[in-house]
């Protein structure tokens, strides 16, 4: 963790809606509320700044409606961000700002530099495809062209994952939510990414479905050194795997730090009841 971030992101805004002459900047509004009264645009991500290191989970945590999905869209360029700076080390020496290249550069970085895995497997996966083509897919689109190459690849992919072999040419809408969202993890692997972008991953599962997935993903922190960010609306998913967590709300980073220290000693008003209310269930 002490040398120069894997990424860095600067002042990212984000906001939906055309906005009006009440809400050109995040800071025209008043109050706590992020959505505009004149014309119901919402910020959903003011000011965010954070830095994602090498082989690091950082967290994100906050209520429904806190804008932490649109904060990994907008890294993953899913949405266009309204304004701020976004480097990342191994692209361009870090010195160029992701959110300003080209749609073609953009789609470089994506294929090549990153992997999601969306909180809805409808989203990250084409369910007319079998599993093993979903992997095909990004192996493909991250400059794999021989046939025979990307099978044994898929297959290793998914046997990772522990998706039997013999399920490689199913449809992935046959399967399970938490065979889904393995499968979705697997083709997020598929391009060896350095930044790994996990939103609401066990949401919906079993719990002891989500005690695998999880116990998969620190697998893949210790096998593949990448940095992930791991979003959840559950302190308790966060508590489990993240070194640092960031917690967000209406919007905004209301505070940051070791994920221990925020457990033990939080120190915004809404944190503490994030805490309390994990250990008191
Ligand atoms: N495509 C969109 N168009 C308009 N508003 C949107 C859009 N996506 C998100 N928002 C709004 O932005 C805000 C943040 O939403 P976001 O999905 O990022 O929250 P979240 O923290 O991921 O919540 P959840 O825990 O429910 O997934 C919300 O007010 C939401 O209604
Ligand atoms: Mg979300
Ligand atoms: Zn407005």
């Amino acid at each position: 963790m002490n040398d120069s971030p894997l990424l860095t992101v600067k002042e990212l805004n984000k906001r939906y809606g055309s906005g009006c002459e009440n809400c050109q900047s995040p800071h025209d509004l008043t109050g706590q509320d992020n959505r505009c009264p004149s014309c119901g645009s919402v910020w959903a991500c003011i000011d965010v700044n954070l830095d994602l290191y090498k082989g690091e989970i950082l967290g994100i945590v906050g209520e429904s409606g806190s804008g932490k999905s649109s904060l990994v869209k907008s890294l993953y360029f899913d949405d266009e961000v309204t304004s701020g700076s976004a480097a990342i080390s191994s692209y361009k020496e870090g010195e160029e700002n992701i959110f300003k290249v080209s749609s073609q550069q953009k789609r470089y970085i994506r294929n090549y530099l990153m992997g999601m895995v969306y909180q809805n497997p409808w989203l990250g996966l084409k369910m007319s495809f079998s599993s093993g083509g979903n992997i095909a897919e990004k192996l493909i689109a991250s400059g794999s062209f021989h046939v025979g190459d990307i099978r044994k690849r898929a297959a290793e992919l998914l046997e990772h994952v522990e998706i039997p072999l013999a399920r490689m040419d199913e449809l992935p809408k046959n399967f399970s939510g938490g065979m889904q969202q393995r499968v979705q993890i697997s083709k997020a692997l598929a391009n060896n990414p350095s930044i790994l972008l996990l939103d609401e991953v066990t949401t919906g599962l079993d719990l002891s479905v989500q005690a695998k997935v999880l116990d998969l993903i620190r697998k893949i922190q210790r096998e593949f050194n990448v940095g992930m960010i791991v979003v959840s609306h559950d302190l308790g998913v966060i508590r489990m795997l993240a070194d640092r967590t960031i917690v967000m709300r209406h919007g905004r980073i209301v505070e940051q730090g070791l994920t221990d220290q925020i457990l033990e000693d939080p120190q915004h008003p809404y944190t503490q009841q994030l805490v309390h209310s994990l250990l008191h269930v």
